[in-house]
Protein backbone atom coordinates (compact mmCIF):
# COMPACT_ATOMS: atom_id res chain seq x y z
CA UNK A 1 0.00 0.00 0.00
CA UNK A 2 1.41 3.04 -0.74
CA UNK A 3 2.45 6.07 1.75
CA UNK A 4 0.75 8.62 -0.38
CA UNK A 5 -3.16 9.31 1.02
CA UNK A 6 -4.38 8.63 -2.45
CA UNK A 7 -8.40 8.81 -0.95
CA UNK A 8 -7.85 12.62 -1.71
CA UNK A 9 -8.38 11.86 -5.12
CA UNK A 10 -12.45 11.31 -4.57
CA UNK A 11 -13.52 12.78 -7.81
CA UNK A 12 -15.84 10.20 -9.79
CA UNK A 13 -13.37 8.39 -12.45
CA UNK A 14 -16.28 9.24 -15.41
CA UNK A 15 -16.68 12.80 -14.28
CA UNK A 16 -12.73 13.31 -14.09
CA UNK A 17 -12.25 11.42 -17.75
CA UNK A 18 -15.45 13.33 -19.21
CA UNK A 19 -14.57 16.73 -17.91
CA UNK A 20 -11.19 16.95 -18.80
CA UNK A 21 -9.96 19.11 -21.45
CA UNK A 22 -7.04 21.22 -22.20
CA UNK A 23 -6.40 24.30 -20.03
CA UNK A 24 -4.58 26.89 -21.23
CA UNK A 25 -5.05 29.48 -19.05
CA UNK A 26 -4.32 29.43 -15.32
CA UNK A 27 -4.43 31.41 -11.81
CA UNK A 28 -0.92 32.20 -10.50
CA UNK A 29 -2.31 30.19 -7.21
CA UNK A 30 0.71 27.94 -6.24
CA UNK A 31 -0.48 24.30 -5.99
CA UNK A 32 0.86 23.09 -2.56
CA UNK A 33 3.49 20.31 -2.84
CA UNK A 34 1.96 17.81 -1.11
CA UNK A 35 -0.80 17.83 -3.92
CA UNK A 36 1.86 17.76 -6.39
CA UNK A 37 3.33 14.71 -4.74
CA UNK A 38 -0.10 12.86 -4.92
CA UNK A 39 -0.27 13.64 -8.44
CA UNK A 40 3.15 11.85 -9.38
CA UNK A 41 2.35 9.46 -7.04
CA UNK A 42 -0.49 8.33 -9.20
CA UNK A 43 1.30 8.93 -12.40
CA UNK A 44 3.69 6.50 -11.70
CA UNK A 45 0.93 3.75 -10.84
CA UNK A 46 0.09 3.78 -14.43
CA UNK A 47 1.07 0.44 -16.51
CA UNK A 48 4.27 0.67 -18.21
CA UNK A 49 6.58 -1.66 -20.07
CA UNK A 50 7.83 -4.97 -18.61
CA UNK A 51 7.64 -2.43 -15.16
CA UNK A 52 10.92 -0.65 -15.84
CA UNK A 53 9.32 2.45 -14.81
CA UNK A 54 11.76 4.32 -17.43
CA UNK A 55 9.35 7.89 -16.55
CA UNK A 56 10.82 10.18 -14.96
CA UNK A 57 9.20 13.86 -14.02
CA UNK A 58 10.75 16.70 -13.47
CA UNK A 59 8.43 19.28 -11.26
CA UNK A 60 9.41 23.02 -11.82
CA UNK A 61 7.58 25.59 -9.33
CA UNK A 62 10.49 27.97 -9.18
CA UNK A 63 9.25 31.28 -10.44
CA UNK A 64 12.71 32.52 -11.98
CA UNK A 65 13.21 28.90 -14.09
CA UNK A 66 9.72 28.84 -15.26
CA UNK A 67 9.96 32.18 -16.52
CA UNK A 68 13.18 31.47 -18.43
CA UNK A 69 11.61 28.26 -19.81
CA UNK A 70 8.76 30.09 -21.02
CA UNK A 71 10.77 32.05 -23.41
CA UNK A 72 12.01 28.77 -24.79
CA UNK A 73 8.95 27.09 -24.67
CA UNK A 74 7.49 30.51 -26.85
CA UNK A 75 10.20 29.94 -29.32
CA UNK A 76 9.51 26.04 -29.77
CA UNK A 77 6.12 27.05 -30.26
CA UNK A 78 6.35 29.06 -33.22
CA UNK A 79 9.11 26.54 -34.50
CA UNK A 80 6.61 23.92 -35.16
CA UNK A 81 4.00 26.25 -36.83
CA UNK A 82 6.79 27.33 -39.45
CA UNK A 83 7.22 23.32 -39.42
CA UNK A 84 3.87 22.97 -40.47
CA UNK A 85 4.38 25.42 -43.44
CA UNK A 86 2.08 28.52 -41.65
CA UNK A 87 3.63 32.03 -42.35
CA UNK A 88 1.67 33.42 -38.95
CA UNK A 89 4.16 35.89 -37.04
CA UNK A 90 1.87 36.34 -33.86
CA UNK A 91 -1.38 35.13 -32.34
CA UNK A 92 -3.24 37.99 -34.30
CA UNK A 93 -2.58 36.55 -38.12
CA UNK A 94 -3.72 33.41 -36.55
CA UNK A 95 -7.97 33.02 -38.53
CA UNK A 96 -10.35 33.29 -35.76
CA UNK A 97 -11.46 29.72 -36.83
CA UNK A 98 -8.14 28.10 -35.59
CA UNK A 99 -9.80 28.07 -32.37
CA UNK A 100 -7.01 25.49 -31.21
CA UNK A 101 -4.18 27.07 -32.60
CA UNK A 102 -5.15 30.31 -31.35
CA UNK A 103 -5.39 28.68 -28.03
CA UNK A 104 -2.32 27.26 -27.88
CA UNK A 105 -0.74 30.29 -28.91
CA UNK A 106 -2.26 31.68 -25.76
CA UNK A 107 -0.39 29.48 -23.65
CA UNK A 108 2.86 29.84 -25.70
CA UNK A 109 2.85 33.30 -24.45
CA UNK A 110 1.50 32.76 -20.48
CA UNK A 111 3.77 29.64 -20.23
CA UNK A 112 6.07 32.04 -18.41
CA UNK A 113 3.34 32.77 -15.35
CA UNK A 114 2.03 29.22 -15.23
CA UNK A 115 2.43 28.06 -11.42
CA UNK A 116 4.28 24.84 -11.98
CA UNK A 117 5.63 22.95 -15.16
CA UNK A 118 5.57 19.20 -15.31
CA UNK A 119 8.50 17.59 -17.86
CA UNK A 120 7.64 13.84 -18.48
CA UNK A 121 11.26 12.39 -19.38
CA UNK A 122 12.22 8.72 -19.95
CA UNK A 123 15.77 7.33 -18.64
CA UNK A 124 16.79 5.13 -20.15
CA UNK A 125 15.38 6.77 -23.56
CA UNK A 126 12.41 4.36 -24.36
CA UNK A 127 9.07 4.63 -26.61
CA UNK A 128 6.90 7.16 -25.78
CA UNK A 129 4.45 3.69 -24.89
CA UNK A 130 5.40 3.80 -21.28
CA UNK A 131 5.05 7.65 -20.68
CA UNK A 132 1.97 8.18 -22.33
CA UNK A 133 -0.01 6.41 -19.77
CA UNK A 134 1.72 8.16 -16.85
CA UNK A 135 0.85 11.42 -18.21
CA UNK A 136 -1.94 10.66 -18.64
CA UNK A 137 -2.69 9.64 -15.08
CA UNK A 138 -0.99 12.67 -13.92
CA UNK A 139 -3.47 14.87 -15.75
CA UNK A 140 -6.67 13.04 -14.23
CA UNK A 141 -4.92 13.24 -10.90
CA UNK A 142 -4.79 17.04 -11.55
CA UNK A 143 -8.09 17.14 -12.35
CA UNK A 144 -9.54 15.70 -9.69
CA UNK A 145 -8.29 18.00 -7.14
CA UNK A 146 -9.35 20.76 -10.08
CA UNK A 147 -6.02 21.49 -11.32
CA UNK A 148 -5.68 22.05 -15.05
CA UNK A 149 -3.17 20.47 -17.32
CA UNK A 150 -2.69 20.13 -21.03
CA UNK A 151 0.24 18.17 -22.72
CA UNK A 152 2.60 19.96 -25.06
CA UNK A 153 5.66 19.18 -26.82
CA UNK A 154 8.98 21.20 -27.81
CA UNK A 155 11.13 21.68 -30.69
CA UNK A 156 14.51 20.02 -31.57
CA UNK A 157 15.64 23.70 -32.14
CA UNK A 158 15.24 23.96 -28.61
CA UNK A 159 16.38 21.13 -27.00
CA UNK A 160 19.70 21.44 -26.23
CA UNK A 161 19.27 24.63 -24.49
CA UNK A 162 15.98 23.34 -22.97
CA UNK A 163 18.74 20.55 -21.58
CA UNK A 164 21.21 22.89 -20.16
CA UNK A 165 18.42 24.93 -18.45
CA UNK A 166 17.59 21.78 -16.37
CA UNK A 167 20.91 19.71 -16.41
CA UNK A 168 18.80 16.91 -18.29
CA UNK A 169 21.41 14.85 -19.48
CA UNK A 170 21.58 13.86 -23.13
CA UNK A 171 20.57 9.87 -22.31
CA UNK A 172 16.93 11.22 -20.85
CA UNK A 173 14.39 11.48 -23.26
CA UNK A 174 12.53 14.49 -23.51
CA UNK A 175 8.39 13.70 -23.97
CA UNK A 176 5.92 16.07 -22.85
CA UNK A 177 5.66 19.62 -21.14
CA UNK A 178 2.55 20.01 -18.88
CA UNK A 179 1.92 22.77 -17.43
CA UNK A 180 -0.52 22.94 -14.37
CA UNK A 181 -2.82 25.09 -12.43
CA UNK A 182 -6.37 25.93 -11.11
CA UNK A 183 -7.78 27.10 -14.25
CA UNK A 184 -9.00 30.71 -15.23
CA UNK A 185 -12.09 29.28 -17.16
CA UNK A 186 -13.82 25.81 -16.46
CA UNK A 187 -13.37 22.12 -17.03
CA UNK A 188 -15.18 20.05 -19.80
CA UNK A 189 -17.03 19.10 -21.63
CA UNK A 190 -14.90 17.84 -23.88
CA UNK A 191 -15.39 17.90 -27.43
CA UNK A 192 -15.20 14.43 -29.88
CA UNK A 193 -16.05 12.96 -32.82
CA UNK A 194 -19.13 10.11 -31.94
CA UNK A 195 -17.49 7.04 -31.13
CA UNK A 196 -19.55 5.27 -33.60
CA UNK A 197 -17.77 7.17 -36.28
CA UNK A 198 -14.32 5.99 -34.68
CA UNK A 199 -14.75 2.67 -33.30
CA UNK A 200 -15.79 -1.09 -35.18
CA UNK A 201 -17.08 -4.01 -33.81
CA UNK A 202 -15.18 -7.73 -34.70
CA UNK A 203 -14.07 -6.46 -37.77
CA UNK A 204 -12.45 -3.29 -39.64
CA UNK A 205 -15.58 -1.13 -40.51
CA UNK A 206 -17.80 -3.58 -38.48
CA UNK A 207 -20.44 -0.94 -37.23
CA UNK A 208 -20.92 -0.72 -33.44
CA UNK A 209 -24.53 -0.79 -32.27
CA UNK A 210 -24.96 2.22 -31.18
CA UNK A 211 -25.51 5.88 -32.97
C1 LIG B 1 0.71 14.45 -28.18
C2 LIG B 1 -0.02 15.74 -27.90
C3 LIG B 1 0.61 16.96 -28.13
C4 LIG B 1 -0.04 18.16 -27.87
N1 LIG B 1 0.63 19.33 -28.05
C5 LIG B 1 0.05 20.48 -27.67
C6 LIG B 1 0.79 21.69 -27.74
O1 LIG B 1 1.97 21.71 -28.11
N2 LIG B 1 0.18 22.83 -27.35
C7 LIG B 1 -1.11 22.84 -26.89
O2 LIG B 1 -1.60 23.90 -26.51
N3 LIG B 1 -1.86 21.69 -26.83
C8 LIG B 1 -1.30 20.53 -27.21
N4 LIG B 1 -2.00 19.34 -27.10
C9 LIG B 1 -3.41 19.36 -26.64
C10 LIG B 1 -4.38 19.12 -27.79
O3 LIG B 1 -4.40 20.25 -28.64
C11 LIG B 1 -5.81 18.85 -27.23
O4 LIG B 1 -5.79 17.71 -26.42
C12 LIG B 1 -6.85 18.65 -28.33
O5 LIG B 1 -6.95 19.81 -29.11
C13 LIG B 1 -8.22 18.30 -27.75
O6 LIG B 1 -8.70 19.38 -26.97
P1 LIG B 1 -9.21 19.15 -25.47
O7 LIG B 1 -8.10 18.46 -24.73
O8 LIG B 1 -9.46 20.53 -24.93
O9 LIG B 1 -10.45 18.34 -25.52
C14 LIG B 1 -1.38 18.15 -27.37
C15 LIG B 1 -2.00 16.91 -27.12
C16 LIG B 1 -1.34 15.73 -27.35
C17 LIG B 1 -2.02 14.42 -27.03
Amino acid sequence: MPSVDYQRLVMPLGEAIFTQRSIRRFRPTPIPMEDLRLIVEAAVRAPNGGNRQITRFLVVTDRARIREFGALYREAWWAKRRDEGHAWKGIDDIPPEEKTHRAAAGLADEMKDVPCVVFALAMPPGVANSVIPAAQNLMLAARALGIGSVPTTLHPSVMDRFRTMFGIPKDVAFHFCIPLGYPQGTFGPNVRRPTAETTFLDRWGGAVPWP
